[in-house]
């Protein structure tokens, strides 16, 4: 049979193991793989010397956020066109609504930015930040009806996103009774408000304060806490961007006990450290996210564990403000500056610069944890996250030979900075296909806006 494209003699990352080969792709699927090569198509893209990955997935990214007085500054087509060009093929987007919009309408809002401006394929955790009747009969809806199978809760975020525990508790049965997965949030609320209180009271209100405002016990409490919840009702937990080993442990202390929790990392907590938080001149302020950066040896915690398995996927939590107009109205307080880090071009390469290539995992854990692993928790997978006949023809060809650097003027994304400015970067995607089509190639973006396609999960 002859393919419409076949990707040649590149070491091929499939479910079975890696391998040099061909990858055979009709339309928008993969119709063949052969070990060794031999694949013929009309068309025809050289991976000697390359890695063929299947396409990303990001967990976790932000694009549409009103958050603390202000708005993320992309939108979908900004964002995915970064998303691609970094080698992600599929995002989920957290709907965030505000206290009192009502969950269907946050998510015909949500759905209809996406559909217009979207270049790669996408679906949503649903944050349950209202949870009245009227809430809880339009979230078995949307699950029922329009393929959510991931809520979101904030523990944090007091008087904005914050859920109570006893909205938690029923969310979580619902949550049993409906099989979708709770991804949570895992600081405590009161006890931040608390902190920051006190901070500004005795005059400290510049970006280093961050940190200690919300140091590691109150997110390894919230992580305690979910899961406790989690162990009473049944219902299955993701604890978004974990930042230390205490919260990891606390997860996999509940892993022990029989509760069904899945851990989170995201970038910015891999990578950079809390002295960057600590800037002086207002800098730190790119630096500001929750939970914060912390200390350089938590690098080590996670990615052990992510080389062990207690930590399962990678995401960015791409949450972009700018530094100037946006991150700078917490000029006079650390607590008014707006939280995020954007990531959502550079996780791919971050993860193999600084996992891959400095020995603390190998590619096998990169392919898992940005994209085979995230399909399987989230519904998706054997269409999405998988290197095998009847997948989508969703393929990353990376040059693991590229040598540059992270820099703001490469980014698609809208932001006015880049968290990474400088850094080395060792690999690059060379081509990104998505359901067949090349949508990005070496660094720049050759796909149709409104292309991607959303991922019902149902
Ligand atoms: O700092 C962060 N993480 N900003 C985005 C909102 C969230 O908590 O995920
Ligand atoms: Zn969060
Ligand atoms: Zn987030």
């Amino acid at each position: 049979m002859t393919n419409d494209t076949v990707i040649t003699g590149g070491t091929i990352f499939s479910p079975s193991g890696s391998f040099v080969g061909d990858i055979g792709i009709t339309e928008e699927k993969i119709t063949a793989i052969q070990e060794g090569g031999g694949l013929e198509g009309i068309n025809s893209i050289d991976a000697t010397g390359k890695y063929v990955f299947p396409g990303f997935i990001d967990p976790h990214v932000h694009i549409h956020l009103p958050f603390m007085g202000t708005n993320a500054i992309d939108d979908h087509e900004s964002a995915t066109k970064a998303a691609l060009v970094g080698g992600t093929t599929t995002v989920i987007e957290m709907i965030c609504p505000g206290p009192d919009d009502e969950p269907a309408d946050a998510f015909a809002e949500w759905k209809g930015l996406a559909e217009s401006g979207c270049c790669c394929d996408y679906t949503f955790h649903l944050a349950v930040v209202r949870f009245d009747a009227l809430a809880k009969e339009q979230l078995r809806y949307l699950v029922e009806n329009e393929g959510v199978q991931s809520f979101k809760i904030f523990l944090a975020y007091k008087g904005a996103l914050e859920i109570s525990d006893e909205n938690l508790l029923e969310l979580m049965q619902l949550s049993k009774e409906l099989g979708v997965i709770i991804t949570a949030h895992c600081e405590n609320a009161e006890q931040i408000d608390a902190m920051q209180t006190q901070l500004l009271e005795e005059g400290k209100t510049g970006t280093q304060w961050h940190e200690p405002s919300r140091p590691r016990s109150v997110e390894a409490g919230g992580v305690q806490h979910l899961c406790e919840f989690a162990n009473d009702t049944g219902a299955s937990v993701y604890i978004v961007h974990t930042s230390c080993g205490d919260a990891v442990n606390r997860a996999m202390e509940a892993r022990d006990n029989g509760v069904d929790v899945t851990v989170e990392a995201v970038v910015p907590h891999l990578v950079l450290d809390k002295t960057y938080a600590e800037r002086p001149d207002f800098e730190g302020a790119k630096f500001v996210m929750s939970p914060p950066l912390r200390d350089m040896e938590e690098h080590e915690s996670l990615w052990s564990g992510l080389a062990n398995g207690s930590i399962s996927t990678i995401g960015t939590d791409h949450a972009p403000f700018n530094f100037h107009g946006q991150k700078d109205m917490g000029k006079d307080a650390f607590t008014l500056i707006p939280n995020g880090i954007p990531s959502i071009q550079e996780r791919i390469d971050l993860v193999h610069t600084f996992g891959v290539c400095k020995g603390k995992i190998d590619l096998e854990t990169m392919v898992n944890a940005c994209s085979t692993q995230v399909a399987k928790t989230f519904n998706m997978f054997p269409k999405k996250g998988a290197l095998a006949v009847g997948s989508d023809a969703d393929i990353v060809v990376y040059d693991p030979e590229f040598v540059g650097t992270f820099i703001h003027d490469d980014g698609l994304s809208k932001v006015d900075y880049s968290g990474f400015e400088g850094m080395e970067r060792k690999g690059r995607a060379d081509v990104v296909l998505l359901r067949g089509e090349i949508v990005a190639e070496q660094g720049t973006f050759v796909g149709k806006v409104g292309f991607g396609n959303y991922i019902s999960r149902r």
